[in-house]
């Protein structure tokens, strides 16, 4: 057998044996029952949740920190923004509010990286989703413990 042949018969047999190991750890695994957010069996189709529904509300949520983009609180679906378009600006730029009364993106949005204001939205500020989210009703899958900020300067600990 030539050397390359060789070489290439262990790594397939190398190969082998890892398939074997890793079908021995699932079957240990499903025996077990997985730790999983599906709150089902590896194994088992459950019926998938209800989509949930974008909130849509028009009103502000508090902002965790002080550098936190705002949350969006109106749907986006079907908005647009890729080299030609972007369909946020046309509520949220400078020149649009006055038709779409939405908040203008602040000045930050007209920096360039350093710090100079310039005319339009800048480059790095121009895909708004980036940043912003909007928000759904659907049950989060794990618990949070952030603790504002406020809470920890009052509580010491944050407790
Ligand atoms: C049709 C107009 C319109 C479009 C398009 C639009 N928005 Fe808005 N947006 C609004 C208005 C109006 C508000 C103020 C709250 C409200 O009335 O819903 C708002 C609020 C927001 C806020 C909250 C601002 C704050 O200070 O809390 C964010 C963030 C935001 N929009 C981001 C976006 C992004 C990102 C897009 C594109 C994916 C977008 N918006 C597209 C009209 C628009
Ligand atoms: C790199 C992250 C980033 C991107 C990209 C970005 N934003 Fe923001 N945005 C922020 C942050 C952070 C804030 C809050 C602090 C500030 O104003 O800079 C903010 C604030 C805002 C506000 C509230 C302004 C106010 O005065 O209350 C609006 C509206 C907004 N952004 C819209 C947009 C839209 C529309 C786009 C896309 C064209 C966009 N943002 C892109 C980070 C971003």
């Amino acid at each position: 057998m030539r050397d390359q042949d060789r070489q290439g018969l262990s790594a397939a047999l190398g190969l082998g044996a890892a398939l074997a190991t890793a079908l021995a750890a699932g079957a240990l695994l499903a025996a077990e029952g997985t730790a999983t957010l599906r709150k089902a069996d590896i194994l088992e189709q459950p019926a998938p949740p209800h989509m949930a529904r974008v909130e849509n509300k028009d009103l502000k949520r508090a902002r965790n920190y002080p550098e936190q983009p705002p949350t969006i609180p109106h749907h986006i679906r079907d908005y647009q923004i890729d080299r030609n378009v972007n369909k946020c600006l046309t509520c949220h730029s400078r020149t649009a509010i006055e038709q779409s009364q939405a908040p203008m993106v602040s000045v930050t949005h007209f920096m360039d990286r350093d710090g100079q204001v310039r005319a339009a939205v800048s480059p790095r500020r121009y895909f708004c989703l980036q940043c912003h989210v909007p928000q759904t009703d659907a049950r989060p899958l794990v618990g949070n413990t952030f603790k504002d900020v406020d809470a920890i300067i009052r509580g010491g600990k944050g407790d």
